[in-house]
């Protein structure tokens, strides 16, 4: 059976979830508690990373070494960036890049990290089939499309924030994780999925709108993968 390793920064990013699934054992590595179980008929692995791309990093990779899952997915919430996005849409990646790594003075572009082949992570073509089964099915009353994830260790809440990493990395969502789940993936050839849903525009009001409708937000996306695991 393939195990499924399933990451969200915040407890109301995975308390959906561990409600559904059938918790067998829990463990404790870097002080993370990653919950052990079934749902679906798949192997869960559940756990909160911490907030932050050294956290996820440092979760993901404790979760391949730890636990030895084939398939990695981030779920949460995320600033919507592209206009076609609303707060309670959901986005599923394509790919996921790092806003904030700049190195331009040096010539590079925004969002490349120098001496690596790969800044942009791509996303499971597979799971990104599956996740749009889901989304047909799921019967939620709201947008859900494919685009680019742009993390970075910043929470976006103003128009020249969103504007930057519009113009440099064409994000289409803004969040704080998933760009370095994607890359700790990448380095372990295991593939990932991130599915966000939209608490907030990412503008002026953006922490307000965070703070009003995360729950709901984390939910929705938590409901989206809840469908995928069924095919999986
Ligand atoms: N997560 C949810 N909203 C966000 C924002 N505006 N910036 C960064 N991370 C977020």
């Amino acid at each position: 059976m393939r195990t499924i390793g399933i990451i969200g920064a915040m407890e109301e990013e995975i308390a959906f979830l561990r409600e559904k699934m059938e918790i067998v054992t829990t463990k404790s590595v870097l002080g993370l508690s990653y919950d052990i179980g079934r749902y679906a008929g798949n192997s869960i692995v559940l756990v909160k990373s911490g907030i932050g791309k050294v956290n996820a990093a440092l979760c993901t990779q404790a979760m391949i070494d730890h636990f030895g899952v084939d398939y990695v997915i981030n779920i949460g919430v995320a600033g919507g960036l592209s206009p076609e996005l609303r707060v309670g849409d959901i986005l599923i990646s394509t790919d996921a890049v790092q806003h904030d790594m700049d190195t331009s003075v040096l010539g590079d572009t925004v969002g490349t990290i120098p001496r690596m082949a790969e800044s942009y992570f791509k996303a499971d073509e597979a799971m990104i089939a599956l996740a749009e089964k889901a989304a047909e099915e799921c019967g939620l009353d709201c947008r859900i499309l494919k685009g680019r994830v742009a993390s970075g260790d910043q929470f976006i809440s103003s128009g020249q924030q969103r504007e930057k990493i519009r113009k440099t990395v064409q994000g289409d969502c803004a969040e704080m994780e998933g760009a370095a789940i994607a890359h700790a993936c990448y380095l372990n050839r295991i593939p990932f999925l991130i599915i966000r849903a939209i608490s907030d525009d990412a503008g002026d009001e953006a922490g307000m709108s965070f703070d009003e409708f995360c729950v709901m937000a984390a939910e929705r996306s938590s409901r989206l993968v809840e469908k995928m695991l069924e095919h999986m």
